[in-house]
């Protein structure tokens, strides 16, 4: 790609993906000269972090955090925020302000002993209602106060829950499962942000919430996650591994069929120069696959073509009904293929990938990076970011390269990658998942807990792996999102002390301290460090 191209894709990344093209004319007068700096080359050296076990929030010199909402913090007179915050996204309310806007933060799952006090037994019907409310997302209004910092603005009529009971209606003609509609979104992890300012929240594990369908003889396959909501509320599987989007304005929200079913991790959208759409997501869980929707009309996330990556042959391979005879012979109809994504995508020869997560696409060179957190079962402990190079640069291709682009493992000090972010300088920003039952021990007991790592696109340090950040005992830090000046990053910190065995045993008493219960949250980070990197200071 010329330079021209890179910087004009910058641009286009800047405005669409990240702030909302009102934000463009004060970057490109106000910080950009800086952002120009920093690209060049980044004078500064960073202070790596060390690995760190302690039950602290943990950041690189010069860096510092504010807490800006926790678990069961009231956001407005009838609601409170939900648990284990997983994405972040902002998008400003007013042109021209970056000091003001909403935040959406995904709500993944719930752990039992903290959420609804069960703990063994028949649960209650108040126990699943108690977790059916904290799942789903948040939106929250917050605006920066006189000190700089980000406040929740407490009175604010959007400040709003999506949660287990919110009736969501399905973006497609057929009924799902017979009906029109869903109770509720959960297993929200990551997620993307769309062209024109909603955001898409990725429902993952579904099945630990309502069990999945067993093909065979349509009983209910219980996972050996579940938390048993089916009990009480049979709702069926099939409402849920959907791609939803949610405006955050008015918090209407709707389930995306065409973008298939599956543990969506997230959808990093890729708007193309004649409005359609490029939309890539990956299914989170050992040896399944990665997705790309090419929509056949602008602005359409029904119509168009679902693709599952064939890496072996470098090619996409289409699972439109139509024109598939093996799909014809094994599903009803195309709403069929998309329901029962991973048995389709298999057949017309997606690629066992080693747990798909999250995507972004970089803003300098166009690649797709693709975080491949591990495969146990296959003895791949450590992951991988893999990069996808479309052919010719174009999102619509039906063939590409890959390879990979950050192997884990202790000599690049991180393992298991999960959530990326580039900045406003394209520095890439990634989060690692190391599950809360390993950390510490063997092969992962060097990396110690959890970490958020950069990767410097320019200067002495360009393409080391920098610790940031490490999370308090047990958590992982996911949800990376930058404010449109840069200068914050908002951070979620996930499942503190989610090893616990007991309410009296508690191995995280983060954030508050003390003996209290820990809670997971999101903070603001800020500091030089963040300044350098992006020329900001
Ligand atoms: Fe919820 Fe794949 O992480
Ligand atoms: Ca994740
Ligand atoms: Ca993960």
């Amino acid at each position: 790609m010329s330079n021209k191209k890179n910087r004009r894709d910058f641009l286009e990344f800047l405005g669409k993906g990240v702030i909302g093209a009102s934000l463009i004319p004060m970057l490109l007068t106000g910080c950009n000269s800086s952002a120009k700096k920093a690209l060049s080359k980044i004078n500064t050296r960073i202070n790596p972090l060390a690995p760190n076990d302690q039950d602290i929030l943990a950041l690189a010199d010069g860096l510092d955090f504010k807490l800006l909402i926790k678990w069961r913090d009231q956001i407005s007179k009838s609601d409170k925020f939900g648990f284990n915050n997983d994405y972040t996204a902002f998008t400003p309310l007013t042109k021209d302000n970056p000091n003001e806007g909403l935040l959406w933060v995904n709500h993944e799952y719930v752990d039992p002993k903290f959420v609804s006090g069960y703990i063994e037994g028949e649960k209650s019907k108040e126990h699943v209602e108690k977790e059916m409310y904290d799942v789903g997302g948040s939106i929250i209004h917050i605006k920066r106060n006189k000190e700089g910092d980000w406040e929740l603005v407490k009175d604010s009529e959007m400040n709003r829950r999506l949660n287990g009971f919110t009736m969501i209606p399905f973006n497609w003609d057929e009924p799902i499962r017979g009906a029109k509609a869903g109770m509720g979104t959960l297993g929200n992890c990551s997620g993307g942000i769309t062209p024109w300012g909603t955001i898409l929240t990725c429902e993952e594990n579904y099945d630990s919430f309502y069990g999945e369908r067993n093909d065979e003889d349509d009983s209910l396959i219980i996972s050996k996650y579940d938390v048993g909501w089916h009990a009480h509320y049979p709702n069926p599987p099939e409402h849920y591994g959907w791609v939803v989007e949610v405006d955050p304005r008015t918090g209407e929200a709707q389930k995306h069929i065409a973008l298939g079913r599956c543990a969506h991790e997230c959808a990093t959208i890729k708007e193309l120069k004649d409005g359609r759409l490029v939309v890539y997501t990956g299914d989170d869980a050992n040896d399944e696959c990665l997705y790309k929707f090419i929509s056949s009309k602008p602005g359409s996330l029904s119509e168009g073509t679902l693709y599952v990556a064939n890496v072996e042959e470098g090619r996409w391979e289409s699972l439109d009904y139509e024109s598939n005879e093996v799909l014809k012979a094994n599903f009803k109809n195309q709403t069929d293929v998309l329901v029962r994504l991973r048995k389709s995508s298999k057949m017309v020869g997606g690629s066992l990938l080693d747990r798909p997560e999250d995507i972004e696409i970089d803003p300098i060179n166009g690649n797709v990076l693709v975080s491949l957190t591990n495969n146990v079962p296959k003895e791949n402990y450590f992951g991988a970011i893999m990069k996808l190079e479309e052919t010719n640069g174009d999102y619509t291709s039906l063939t590409f390269k890959s390879d990979t682009y950050l192997a884990g493992g202790v000599e690049t000090g991180f393992a298991c990658p999960d959530n990326m972010a580039f900045d406003l300088a394209g520095n890439l920003w990634f989060t690692s998942d190391i599950s809360g039952s390993k950390m510490n021990a063997e092969p992962y007991l060097e990396f110690k807990n959890n970490g958020l790592f950069v990767v410097p696109r320019t200067g002495e340090q360009a393409g080391q792996v920098i610790q940031m950040a490490s999370a308090p005992t047990d958590a992982e830090l996911t949800g990376p999102f930058f404010s449109p000046d840069g200068k914050t990053l908002f951070l979620s910190v996930q499942h503190p002390g989610e090893t616990s065995p007991s309410l009296d045993e508690l191995t995280s008493h983060w954030p508050d301290g003390g003996k209290e219960m820990p809670k997971p949250s999101v903070v603001c980070i800020s500091g030089k460090p963040l300044d350098v990197l992006q020329g900001l200071s």
